[in-house]
């Protein structure tokens, strides 16, 4: 259940898995340690993703795999991160990951950060002198908002706090640094008892929720904001548009002014975390009915059984972990017995 103080888990996290892959190789969880003097904990120099694996009929199934892996990349070269991953190597990396856990559905986590090198130590700003590190983990995620928030929709607020400007944190890249911002706007939704917050863009414009794109439905048409509006370029939002399409829902990307999102007919989330999250009210304004709208639910349906592997997708957009050849990506990985354990 959601936690309206924010003291809590978003949800509950019971299971993980508990090797790592790091820069090649499989470690255990708990050896996928650093020095609290890395770079990246005082500078926030991470880039991250996350990507959600899918139980299917035909087994584990990776959503959109290469296209955050592809993200991860655009993210590594916009803080000039000069590593030499490959994207088959991070796309292989991750199937033999899902492989080597026993869990039919996971989350899975790819981070490169810069860290410490205790033989020659940096501590400056200047990120370059640090060493790079990669690491992939993976855990079983539910639903991000709450588990009746799919069907019932979420009450959400506009953040006093702006999204990130284009010219002093890239929003393009999906940077541990743009999360300080997703945390302000977070906090201050759960301190007020919402579930999440909406922020508005440097000049007013709706841009995004502190971990999910927007969609706004009003009659028959489908509106998001643009990349102009500070948003993260999300794999779902993509996925939404393409949907859209397929279903012959008219949809567009529009700068959208806050008071547009008190008069709309449906508003929605999109995120890995967060999937298709129907909103049901704006700063105690319902949306529409107040509940999960019928647009919305129609995408919802495509967008959970493509996920399913029931549905066709627009694309290649499924990797399925059984049909993937193991350890068979140059690397050197170590001889770990891999399982999910569970959390508390
Ligand atoms: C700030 C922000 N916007 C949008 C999204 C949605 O992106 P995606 O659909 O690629 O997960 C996320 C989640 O990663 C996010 O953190």
């Amino acid at each position: 259940m959601f936690s309206k103080d924010g003291k809590h888990k978003d949800v509950k996290t019971p299971r993980i898995c508990d090797v790592i892959w790091h820069n090649g190789e499989f470690i255990r969880w708990n050896d996928a340690r650093v020095h609290v003097m890395s770079h990246v904990l005082h500078y926030g120099s991470s880039i991250f993703e996350g990507i959600r694996c899918y139980s299917t009929k035909q087994g584990p199934a990776i959503f959109r795999l290469r296209e955050h892996m592809q993200r991860l990349l655009n993210s590594a070269k916009i803080y000039r991160m000069d590593h030499s991953w490959t994207l088959d190597q991070l796309c292989d990396a991750s199937v033999e990951l899902v492989q080597r856990s026993d869990m039919d559905q996971c989350y899975i986590r790819p981070i490169l950060f810069r860290s410490l090198d205790e033989a020659h130590p940096a501590f400056g700003v200047n990120p370059f002198p640090n060493p790079l590190a990669c690491y992939i983990g993976a855990w079983d995620w539910g639903k991000y908002l709450g588990d009746e928030a799919i069907e019932q929709g979420v009450d959400v607020c506009v953040s006093t706090w702006n999204r990130l400007t284009p010219n002093s944190m890239p929003a393009m890249a999906k940077s541990g640094a743009n999360y300080m911002n997703s945390q302000l706007i977070k906090m201050e939704a759960l301190l007020n008892g919402f579930a999440e917050g909406i922020a508005l863009d440097d000049r007013g414009y709706v841009s995004e929720g502190s971990g999910e794109n927007i969609f706004l439905v009003t009659g028959d048409i489908v509106l998001t904001p643009p990349l102009s509006s500070s948003i993260l370029p999300g794999i779902t939002r993509d996925s939404v548009i393409l949907i859209c399409q397929e279903l012959g829902i008219t949809v567009k990307e529009r700068t959208i002014q806050r008071a547009a999102l008190y008069v709309a007919d449906e508003l929605f989330f999109s995120g890995t975390a967060a999937e298709i999250t129907p909103i049901r009210s704006v700063d105690r304004i319902p949306v529409g009915l107040g509940g999960r709208g019928p647009v919305t639910q129609k995408i919802q349906k495509a967008f959970f059984e493509i996920t399913k592997g029931e549905r066709p997708a627009p694309g290649n957009w499924l990797t399925y972990i059984n049909e993937q050849k193991t350890s068979n990506n140059g690397f050197a990985g170590a001889a770990i017995e891999a399982a999910a354990t569970t959390v508390n």
